[in-house]
Formats: structure tokens, sequence, C-alpha cells
């Protein structure tokens, strides 16, 4: 799918939303998050800021998996709704605690679209499937590696955005590294061949995380609900609010990018969970 270039300086503004784990019942508690409410309040602030920019400040918006915590049909017709209050494009993939057949059934029906694969300008977006049916981790089957590899066949010149749910580094919290993307050298075989600017973004993990690791830049975002502690060997709550990432691809294949969060403290979790 092309996506018209929208700005004279020909650069590409996007949002990652990720992890809003969404129940059927609005008010339903994930581990002292009401994960709707939270979801709502970060719809609320990136209006807010769209409103003092007094421009429309993002041309798309990638929805990297975990969006249903309960796999109703509910939960996906409430992430649209949370979407539709935001101008822009939504396009999406499955994470590890989702229905992927419920959920394509219920955002087709909410228009949201199903593409995949998005020219704009001079970067390329690709949103692969890592799910694992029944697994926590994540893994790309064959049919995904060779989308990839058509990508990068296809568009040489374009820089690569590739989105995917499971985190393809470790983040350094060795129970969530568990569970990561595990053949995730097989992707990285295809993208060193990529001559252009690489970027892999990923949801799973409910951090902020950018590091680069042989020319590649593996970034995550916070959950718009709870957060996981960086650095913790063990499951253990952040207090950090939940969040989102803005990310402005330019032309040049430069990319520059923020974490932005609801205010400190306004939505706490119950930091005695000790799993989920
Ligand atoms: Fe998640």
């Amino acid at each position: 799918m092309e996506l018209k270039p929208l700005r004279q300086d020909g650069v590409v503004e996007l949002l990652q939303i990720t992890d809003t784990h969404l129940f059927a019942d609005k008010d339903a508690d994930f581990l002292g998050i009401a994960p709707w409410h939270s979801g709502q309040a970060v719809v609320n602030a990136i209006l807010e800021n769209e409103q003092l920019a007094g421009t429309q400040p993002h041309d798309l918006i990638l929805a990297t998996g975990d969006l249903s915590q309960d796999h109703s049909r509910d939960s996906y017709r409430h992430f649209s709704e949370l979407m539709s209050e935001l101008a822009p494009p939504v396009f999406w993939l499955p994470g590890n605690h989702d229905d992927a057949d419920l959920m394509q059934a219920e955002l087709d029906n909410a228009g949201i679209s199903n593409a995949k694969h998005l020219l704009c300008g001079q970067w390329q977006i690709l949103l692969l499937d890592t799910q694992l049916a029944g697994e926590t981790h994540g893994e790309l089957s064959a049919a995904q590696l060779s989308l990839l590899e058509q990508a990068i066949t296809a568009y040489p010149r374009h820089h690569l955005l590739l989105a995917v749910h499971h985190q393809a580094i470790p983040v350094g919290c060795a129970w969530l590294d568990q569970h990561n993307l595990r053949n995730a050298s097989a992707m990285q075989a295809l993208l060193v061949k990529h001559q252009a600017s690489r970027v892999v973004l990923c949801g799973h993990v409910h951090q902020g995380f950018d590091q680069r690791e042989q020319d590649i830049r593996y970034l995550a975002s916070p959950a718009t609900c709870i957060q996981f502690k960086p650095l913790s060997d063990e499951f253990v709550l952040d207090s950090m609010a939940p969040g989102w990432r803005a990310l402005s691809l330019h032309p040049d294949g430069r990319l520059s990018t923020q974490v932005w969060r609801l205010p400190p403290h306004a939505f706490e979790p119950d930091f005695s969970a000790t799993g989920y």
C-alpha cells in the first residue's frame, strides 16, 4: 500500500501504540490498572499534544500487538473506538495475547486496514506477525521471513522500519528475554543485507528501549497500561506511567524518536503483583 507523502519536507511522522491489553469490561483490572482507562488517557494526551501543536502532527499509527487481554470481541471494539478518536490511519499486528482471527475480523469490521507493507516516501514499513499459537515467545514463520526478503528485494533503496511484537535482541530483563523472538537471527541475516537504514520496532516488553546492533536500531515502547521494570531479572512492575512513542522518519534515513508518558502517578499498578 502506498501512502502519499503528506509533508513538503518528506518526513513521515508516526506514533506507536502498543500492548493496550483491553478487556470487554472497561473497568476490568489488570494488576492494579484498568487498561481501558489508561488507554483512553493516552489517547486524550495525544489529542492534547496535537491541539498544542496546532497541526495534524502524525501521518499514521502502528499498533504492535497485545491489543486484547481477554480475547473478547468487545476488547477489539474498544480498541477501534479509541483509535477512531485519533485521525491518522492505524496499522496493526498481533501479539502473544491476541486472538489473531478475531482481531482481524473485528478490526476489519471497524474499517481498520489490514495492510502490512506501506510505502511512505523514502521509507517502507513492514508489519510482521511473530505470534506462535499457545506460546508466550515469538517466531517468524518461513512465510513471514519471505515477506521481509521480498520487501528488501523489491525496494532496496527504501529505508526500512520493521514492526514486530516480540523483542529481537535482549532488553536486559531475564524473565522477559526468555519470551523473545526465538529466530531473530534469521531476520537479522536478511536485514544486514539491506543497504538502506534499518529499524526494528517492537512491543511486548512494556518499557522504553533504544539500542543499536550491527547498525540496526532496535526500539521498544511503553505499554498503554502496566510497565515492566527495566534491567530486572525477575518480574517487577515499574512505577513509570503508561505511554507511547513518536517517530519521525526522515527521507535521508535518519530517525528521530521520543517516548511520551502520562503524568507521573497517573496510573499506579499493584506493586505486590508477582506475575500475570
Ligand atoms: Fe503485552
